[in-house]
């Protein structure tokens, strides 16, 4: 049995990521929804993906698209409705696709029952005691109760009005106003998610990406601190009784007969900690986002990928390979820039980028990322080399993040921009009725060079980034060396990576080979083989710069 078949299928899995609303559009009002995504699970099932994991689809104000769950337990109207979202779990489960869906536990919407029966019930009554509620410091209280700041920029908290009107507590949202975080303290907010968890995997779901992983659990006395020097331990991010709650869910996800994952969001700058979630009885899986922040260069790619396999061995865990992600710019665009590194306080947006260059990258990257052990994720889009829209105009960007830093901060619309399908302008098939494109303007505009990237356009093309997704994913469904497996990186020049995949001795005799250059020139090839797959054609025999070949023999 190949590997993405088997009982573990997580090791191996190649994830797939839908952002909703920019996916495909079936009833024509320009915004994606399910009847869009199932109208295209043949074009998923061609492209040869493993499973799906969806960005939030419940009932939702959209004040960070999807991210504030007003209900957890139903589908937000825009996207349609829940006994649609059971129809499209079990037609990809017909398909052989898997679904995880994304459980957004650290904070909900400001229009969920619970905040708004804590509005109204007033101070000190039970209700507020779910969500942190504190008095204001200052004369009136007028000041916030610490100096915490968003992450998506601005104070952390929003003062209230008494149910009488008059100025009331503050709140805290690590996130936007609208999104108040919870206290995870509070058994009630415990036993909610875990009925959460359930309600999805009753409905068959096979897996939960769990959002803000680190942050749920806080330190009480909410005392300030320099972001430039925090105090250890953090006081929200990457407590220790965090893992509680992870063990917890883990029993749940046990407690189905067939394997049902949790994959973490966990940004921890510290490999050691990241690993800390990935033990045996906590998360299966979580995103490498230092393998995603990379710069291209051999020497810091062979270090995260070094250390992030040295980090997963202990606590047994799959590795994943992420490029991109609905929070990050594209990955084409940023590996055409003169820094291609990535972290969440760097991200260049604007900066100077050659696409063509990035595009090249591009496809050495997914070679190498598909060809690494463990599982890997790609973002809608990326099978296309969409690049990142970083000339939208302010009056149509939505993220929070934009508005809060007051437009310091461009944010992340730029790489949700509705996919191309077809013809020639846009809204390039995003939107359809019965089946039918129609012509409405989609929830962000799209470049219209987006022309020459349509599924449309590069179905059949052979040199086309969508056919080499393709004949990736399906070169990787049949081999038996990848996914989940040993590594042996083999001798090669300066800035170039090789390494062969299958059991420990067949480094020698290789009968699968990844080969990467980034050295800035042509290199022999350093093994002999048949070339399986190249993102570049050979050049005289050599391997031309920022190009990556798979080998057989
Ligand atoms: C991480 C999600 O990926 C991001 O899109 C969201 O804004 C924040 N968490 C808050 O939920």
């Amino acid at each position: 049995m190949r590997s993405h078949e088997a009982a573990e299928w997580w090791r191996s899995a190649v994830i797939y990521q839908i952002y909703p609303r920019s996916f495909a559009d079936g009833n024509g009002d320009g915004v994606g929804d399910l009847a869009g995504v199932r109208a295209r699970l043949p074009y998923l099932a061609r492209l040869g993906v493993d499973a799906l994991w969806f960005s939030p689809w419940y009932a939702s104000p959209q004040a960070d698209a999807g991210y504030d769950v007003a209900d957890y337990r139903a589908i937000d109207p825009v996207f349609g409705t829940l006994a649609e979202a059971e129809e499209l779990i079990r037609e990809a489960h017909a398909l052989g696709i898997r679904i995880i869906v994304d459980v957004v536990p650290n904070h909900c919407s400001d229009r969920h029952v619970w905040f708004q029966q804590a509005l109204a019930k007033g101070p000190d009554s039970p209700e507020r005691e779910l969500f942190w509620f504190r008095s204001g410091r200052g004369p009136g209280g007028d000041l916030p109760p610490n100096d915490w700041q968003s992450i998506f920029g601005g104070p952390a908290w929003t003062r209230t009005s008494d149910p009488d009107g008059a100025p009331g507590d503050w709140y805290l949202h690590l996130f936007a106003a609208e999104q108040p975080d919870l206290d995870w303290e509070h058994p009630r907010v415990r036993r909610e998610f875990e009925d959460v968890l359930r309600f999805w995997l009753d409905r068959g779901a096979d897996g939960v990406r769990i959002d803000s992983a680190a942050l749920l659990t806080k330190d009480r006395a909410l005392t300030d601190f320099d972001p430039e020097d925090p105090p250890y331990p953090h006081p929200y991010t990457d407590r220790d009784d965090v893992h509680d709650i992870y063990r917890s869910w883990r029993a749940i996800a046990e407690s189905y007969p067939d394997k049902r994952v949790l994959i973490g969001e966990v940004w921890l700058p510290d490999a050691q900690r990241f690993a800390n979630y990935l033990r045996p009885d906590e998360l299966h899986t979580a995103f490498n986002f230092a393998f995603l922040g990379s710069p291209w260069q051999a020497d810091e790619l062979r270090r995260v990928i070094d250390e992030t396999l040295t980090i997963h061995a202990p606590v047994g865990a799959p590795a994943t390979w992420v490029l991109s992600n609905h929070d990050v710019p594209r990955h084409v665009t940023r590996y055409g820039r003169a820094d291609t590194s990535f972290n969440l306080e760097f991200r260049q947006l604007g900066a100077p980028t050659d696409l063509t260059l990035g595009t090249r990258r591009a496809r050495a990257a997914i070679l190498l990322s598909l060809a690494l052990p463990g599982s890997a994720y790609i973002y809608q889009g990326e099978e296309l080399g969409l690049e990142e829209v970083e000339d939208l105009p302010d009056s149509v960007r939505q993220d929070p993040m934009f508005f809060r830093t007051a437009g310091a901060n461009l944010g992340r619309d730029g790489c949700r921009v509705p996919l191309p399908w077809s013809g020639q302008e846009p809204p390039f098939g995003f939107s359809t009725t019965a089946g039918d494109p129609v012509k409405v303007e989609p929830w962000l505009p799209q470049p219209k060079a987006w022309k020459d990237l349509s599924v449309e356009t590069q179905t059949g093309d052979p040199g086309s980034m969508l056919e080499l997704y393709s004949a990736a994913l399906a070169l990787r469904r049949e081999s038996e060396h990848l996914g989940d497996g040993p590594l042996t990186w083999l001798p090669a020049p300066d800035g170039v990576l090789a390494f062969a995949r299958g059991a420990a001795g067949e480094g020698t005799d290789p009968s699968f080979v990844c080969v990467v250059n980034l050295s800035g020139g042509p290199v022999p090839l350093p093994v002999d083989g048949t070339i399986a797959l190249c993102s570049g054609a050979l050049e005289s025999g050599m391997l031309p710069d920022d190009t990556a070949a798979w080998l057989v023999r």
